[in-house]
């Protein structure tokens, strides 16, 4: 089976170019100027982009947080993915207490079977003990090298010490380990606090969670990391006070990665007012303009290394669980269609960013650093075609009915934006066809080596 894909620009973090794709058996085979040969299937991309495959570096699928279960679950979930032009979703299958790292990822394995985009996993960890650390090896035999531990949560904290060792451990394993940074003794304090004078709506969320305990929380992330002698990753960075604690780290020679959200992009912390708020409950909290601004630039710098999206979708009704109290509304929010327009209007289309900036941080700079590359996250002869045509014409305005996730709201309604995926091929398949899925179920498990480990 062959695709030409001609007449498209190529947006690669190198450069952009006029050029056509010519995919077969499922691998990129040419990519020149003007291809003549005869193809089975072609694509006119004229006017349109195309970007390696994006890959979304962290989403939460079929999570069950004890109260309730995301509402998106992979079948669901990797459909909204794959029209938004996400061609692999990292996802965290979650060891917790009192199961094995094997017991998550095989759960995780068969949640996942069927899905429409392709999938890894990182293992998030709610334990650390030698039981543990003795499965870190044979999880990298089975393609998972990248861990997740949290600081926050009863039912996920590990403490400082715990974090220590385990990224010590996972480093000499050649792994990568994440880290949700925020202080969760100071937020509980805050919690109460905002409780005893009543403040229990929406608006109490980010002020039990302001600034400073994300900054002291990544601030201990870099020491720990520093003690550890290991790489850290900052999952959902939201403010600017932590990236300064990131910087410092830097500067001081340490080799650490960052990853931030579309909706520490493009929403700010005025949302805790409006009527449907408790779909903005997520951790971290919406910030300010500010941070989103110094987010933005570090974006541009090439400070910031991937954008995810943190989709963990849940309905109002499941937000309700929380009876009108922001510290008991289920976590999370819903957004893995919609982090390619949202980049583009708010970030590329703004000037904030360029079109090759886009493509290393949708895609190439999550293959390196989580050990897909070359074999995604680039167009060039050899790859894996997972490929992405996206139409910059036309605006459209992002609605939860319009979106494919099973959620009956998005934190970005009513918003604007320009552009839209057109077509995605995964592995050579044509699954998204003039912006309609046309192929499900398609997906595959993506086997991981160790992380490219590109700021060492
Ligand atoms: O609020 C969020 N982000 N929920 C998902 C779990 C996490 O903390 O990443
Ligand atoms: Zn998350």
């Amino acid at each position: 089976m062959r695709t030409l894909i001609q007449n498209g620009t190529l947006v690669r973090s190198q450069g952009i170019e006029q050029a056509d794709i010519l995919v077969e058996n499922g691998f990129i085979k040419r990519v020149a100027p003007k291809i003549t040969e005869q193809a089975d299937n072609v694509i006119e991309a004229g006017g349109k982009l195309i970007f390696a495959g994006f890959i979304d570096t962290h989403t939460h699928f079929d999570l069950d947080l004890g109260v309730t279960v995301t509402a998106d679950n992979f079948a669901t979930g990797t459909r909204a993915a794959i029209l938004g032009g996400t061609t692999t979703v990292l996802d965290f299958a979650t060891q917790d207490h009192g199961m094995t790292m094997q017991d998550a990822l095989d759960l995780w394995h068969r949640k996942a079977e069927g899905s429409s985009c392709n999938y890894g996993f990182h293992m998030a960890i709610s334990e650390w003990d030698g039981e543990r650390a003795a499965e870190v090896e044979n999880m990298v035999a089975q393609g998972v090298t990248s861990f997740k531990m949290y600081m926050v949560y009863d039912a996920m904290r590990l403490n400082d010490g715990e974090i220590y060792a385990a990224l010590k451990h996972m480093n000499a394993l050649n792994c990568i380990s994440g880290v949700h940074c925020e202080n969760y003794d100071v937020l509980n304090e805050r919690i109460h606090e905002l409780n005893s004078i009543g403040m229990r709506s929406p608006l109490g969320h980010p002020l039990s969670r302001p600034n400073a305990v994300e900054a002291e929380a990544v601030a201990r992330l870099m020491r720990i990391g520093e003690l550890a002698d290991a790489p850290v990753w900052v999952v959902h960075l939201s403010t600017h006070e932590g990236l300064e604690e990131a910087r410092r780290a830097r500067a001081r020679g340490q080799e650490v990665y960052l990853e931030t959200c579309p909706q520490y992009l493009v929403l700010d912390d005025s949302r805790y007012g409006e009527p449907d708020a408790e779909k903005f409950i997520m951790s971290p909290p919406l910030r300010k303009p500010e941070d989103e601004d110094a987010l933005l630039s570090a974006m541009s710098s090439g400070e910031i290394d991937v954008i995810g999206t943190d989709h963990c979708s849940f309905t109002m009704s499941q937000k309700a669980l929380g009876e009108g109290e922001f510290s008991k509304t289920p976590n999370g929010g819903a957004g893995v269609q919609n982090r390619a327009q949202l980049v583009y209007t708010y970030a590329v289309r703004t000037g904030r960013i360029t079109l090759q900036q886009m493509a290393a941080l949708l895609s190439e700079n999550a293959a390196r650093m989580f050990g897909m590359y070359p074999h995604r996250g680039v167009l060039q002869e050899g790859s894996e075609a997972d490929i992405t045509i996206y139409d910059p014409a036309g605006e459209s305005t992002i609605s939860y009915k319009t979106n494919a996730h099973h959620c009956d709201n998005s934190p970005y309604e009513g918003m604007k934006v320009y552009g839209s995926v057109s077509d995605v091929l995964l592995g050579g398949r044509h699954v998204v066809r003039d912006g309609q899925l046309v192929k499900e179920g398609k997906g595959r498990f993506v086997f991981r080596k160790a992380s490219g480990r590109y700021r060492a």
